[in-house]
């Protein structure tokens, strides 16, 4: 038995996949122009597959902070907090993001990964049980492989599945660790946070909230979900990222636990990898504290997120349930999902393409994402050149709305 052996339904599906002319999963940006612009197979590419939603990541503070953080204090740490020690960028920013969520305490990881990592694998010990839901992101999968908790699946955004999951263990001792995200990654739908609350509180359980996708995002100062339906305090822990609002790189997770801060000595994604560059932790305090001073991007991205939803449902798409900066396209044959990909791609926009069974909806999906940075006209050539390729190979075939009326 070979090595690799194992892998060889993943490589067929990947050849059948790469066999219709070009690799989804293997795109290659020559040369990124802006938060909405690129250089991909030699032409000028509209995108709209990062998850860049306020588009800060060429701000010129942001890059200006980075720069001069490298200047002063070197491309890297060289080492974990715990071992060679912390840079005082690395305090000062917990202390700005704890002061953001309003929180006492602030840890900051390396990736939003090792966020998930950390946190989940480690708050639950073997005799608790983590409750999660079954669209949660890889990263807390992979948290509950690295822990030794029981891990139990609810049934995605389904808080009577939750309560009936919680009874069932409720004679049990250990703690119950709840953990869903706010807004999901592939269909843009939002979590049902309020009825969630309510199952916490009845069955004495935490609650632990990704806000990864909703950071910047949602809420009136951007703290996410949790904030804007009014739940913040029945959220034990958030956590979230750097990478996607804030333009840069890893993560963090706020809490008022009072003893948060022994985690800093028992969670090994925390412990045992090297910490964040000066030149991150600089431009995500500028970044920050944009997210804090510039609400007007938050309106601006939803202002967009209008009319490319809108844009795209007029048209006839199948859609996620949820106006949000993830906007899905659903097509249910694989192939004719691969293939409207890769017309788009030649036509200049670039989406993200997402498989089963790896989608949470069964089928595949055209997944696109907004920025506050796009312009109408940007939105505009997306919806449209979707369309055109959409009736072009079959994708859409009922008469258009706007011919029709
Ligand atoms: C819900 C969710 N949590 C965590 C992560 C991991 O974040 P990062 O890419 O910053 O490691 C992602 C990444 O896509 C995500 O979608």
């Amino acid at each position: 038995m070979g090595l690799f052996d194992r892998f060889e339904s993943v490589r067929r599906l990947h050849g059948r996949i790469s066999s219709c002319g070009a690799d989804p999963f293997a795109v290659r940006m020559e040369k990124v122009l802006s938060p909405t612009e690129a250089i991909i197979e030699g032409r000028k590419t509209i995108l709209a597959g990062t998850n860049n939603y306020i588009g800060l990541t060429f701000d010129p503070g942001c890059i200006d902070a980075a720069v001069q953080a490298t200047a002063a204090e070197g491309t890297g740490t060289t080492g974990s907090r715990v071992a060679n020690g912390s840079y005082s960028g690395h305090r000062r920013l917990e202390q700005e993001i704890a002061d953001f969520f309003g929180r006492q305490h602030a840890m900051v990881f390396t990736t939003g990964y090792q966020a998930n990592l950390g946190i989940i694998s480690t708050i639950a010990g073997p005799d608790d049980f983590l409750v999660i839901d079954a669209d949660c992101h890889a990263s807390i999968y992979d948290a509950t492989r690295l822990g030794s908790a029981t891990v139990i699946r609810f049934k995605h955004n389904d808080p009577a599945d939750l309560d009936r999951r919680l009874q069932r263990i409720a004679d049990k001792p250990g703690n119950k660790v709840i953990v869903v995200e706010g807004i999901y990654s592939m269909l843009g739908d939002t979590a049902p946070l309020a009825e969630f609350a309510e199952v916490k509180r009845k069955h004495g359980a935490y609650l632990v909230v990704d806000e990864a996708h909703s950071m910047g995002v949602l809420g009136a100062t951007g703290r996410g979900l949790a904030e804007a339906l009014g739940v913040e305090a029945d959220v034990d822990f958030v956590v979230g990222t750097f990478s996607k609002s804030l333009g840069a790189i890893g993560g963090y997770c706020v809490s008022d636990h009072p003893e948060f801060e022994i985690l800093r000595v028992a969670c090994r994604p925390y412990m045992f990898t090297a910490s964040l560059p000066p030149s991150i932790v600089a431009s995500v305090s500028a970044a920050l504290e944009i997210v804090r001073t510039r609400p007007e991007l938050r309106r601006r991205l939803y202002a967009n997120v209008r009319t490319l939803y809108d844009g795209l449902a007029e048209q006839g798409f199948r859609l996620g349930p949820t106006r949000s900066p993830v906007v899905a396209v659903h097509v249910d044959d694989p192939e004719l999902a691969v293939g409207t990909w890769l017309e788009l791609l030649k036509a200049g926009v670039y989406v993200n393409m997402a498989l089963p069974p790896a989608t949470p909806a069964g089928t595949a999906l055209l997944r696109c994402s907004v920025c506050a940075a796009h312009t109408r006209e940007q939105l505009e050539t997306i919806v449209q050149t979707l369309t055109e390729v959409a009736y072009g190979n079959g994708l859409l075939s009922l008469p258009r709305r706007a011919a029709v009326a």
